[in-house]
C-alpha cells in the first residue's frame, strides 16, 4: 500500500491531488483548516499556521501505523497574504503565511523523514513556484518562502540521497490563490494586471491538469534527479 499525505487539502491543487490519488486506491491523509466532503480520504483539519501539533500528530501517526511499500510528502498548503508592499502588510498575516509555507514543510518533513526510515520508497515534493526563483514587488514573503523551499529541498537532498526530493513550480493554476492576485488592489500590487491578463488570455491550467501531471511527475524514476525543477519542463 502507497501512502501519500498532502497539506492544503480542502481546495485548489491539494484537493484535486487528493481526488486523483485516491481514486486509485493510495492511503490518503489530507491537511487543512476545513475538510472537504467530496473527498474521500481521511482528513485532518488542523492549522499549519501552528505547525507543531500537526508535525507531533503526524508523528504519532506513522509511529503507530508502519509498513508502508512507499511514503510521500507532499508539502502543497500555501497561504497568501494580501498582495502589497511588505512594510504594509499586516502582521499576524505575515506570520501565518510564513509559518504555513516554510516552517510547517520544515517541521513535517523532520518528522517524515526520521519515522519512515524503514519504507523502501520515500519521496518529498514541496511545491514551490516560479516566485521562488525570480523576485516580486508585492509578495516579497511569498517569493521568500518558496526560495525557502526551493533551497530546504537542496539542503535535504544531501542529508538523504536516498529519499526523492523536489521542490517544483507547479504553473500558473485557476485557483483561489489566483483570484486573491488578481482581486488585489494594483496601487499596491502593480503585477496585478499581470494575473489579470493571465485569467483573460485563458493561460491558467485547471487544478485537475496539474495533479494529473504532478502524479505522473512523482512516478517517474528519475524523480529526485532534479531538485529544483518545475513542471512546465517536465
Ligand atoms: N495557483 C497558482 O497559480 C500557483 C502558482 C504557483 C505555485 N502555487 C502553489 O501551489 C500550491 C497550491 O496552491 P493553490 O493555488 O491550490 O492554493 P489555494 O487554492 O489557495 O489552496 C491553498 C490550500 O492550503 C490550505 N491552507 C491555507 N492556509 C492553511 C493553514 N493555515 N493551515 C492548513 N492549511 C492551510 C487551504 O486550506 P484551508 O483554507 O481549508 O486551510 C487550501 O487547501 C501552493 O503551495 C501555492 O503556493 C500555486
Amino acid at each position: 500500500m502507497h501512502l501519500y499525505i498532502v497539506t492544503g487539502s480542502s481546495r485548489g491543487l491539494g484537493a484535486a491531488l487528493v481526488q486523483q490519488l485516491s481514486a486509485t486506491g493510495n492511503a490518503v491523509i489530507g491537511i487543512a483548516r476545513r475538510a472537504n466532503p467530496a473527498l474521500k480520504a481521511e482528513q485532518w483539519t488542523l492549522d499549519l499556521a501552528d505547525p507543531l501539533p500537526a508535525a507531533e500528530r503526524l508523528q504519532a501517526w506513522l509511529r503507530a501505523n508502519p509498513g508502508w511499500a512507499s511514503a510521500t510528502l507532499v508539502n502543497n498548503a500555501a497561504l497568501l497574504s494580501a498582495p502589497g508592499p511588505l512594510a504594509a502588510a499586516d502582521l499576524a498575516e505575515l506570520a501565518a503565511a510564513l509559518r504555513v509555507g516554510l516552517e510547517a514543510p520544515t517541521l513535517l518533513s523532520r518528522v517524515f523523514l526520521a519515522e519512515t526510515g524503514t519504507v523502501p520508497t520515500r519521496r518529498i515534493l514541496n511545491i514551490s513556484s516560479g516566485l521562488g526563483r525570480r523576485a516580486m514587488a508585492g509578495s516579497a514573503a511569498y517569493c521568500a518562502i518558496k526560495a525557502g523551499l526551493d533551497h530546504l529541498s537542496r539542503a535535504l537532498a544531501l542529508e538523504v540521497p536516498d529519499v526523492g526530493i523536489v521542490s517544483l513550480a507547479p504553473g500558473v493554476i485557476d485557483t483561489d490563490m489566483q483570484l486573491q492576485l488578481r482581486g488585489a488592489d494594483p496601487a499596491r500590487f502593480p503585477e496585478q494586471t499581470r494575473f489579470q491578463g493571465l485569467k483573460d488570455g485563458g493561460q491558467l491550467q485547471t487544478a485537475e491538469a496539474t495533479a494529473t501531471a504532478i502524479i505522473q511527475f512523482l512516478a517517474r524514476s528519475d524523480f529526485g534527479k532534479t531538485i529544483v525543477a518545475d513542471i512546465r519542463d517536465a
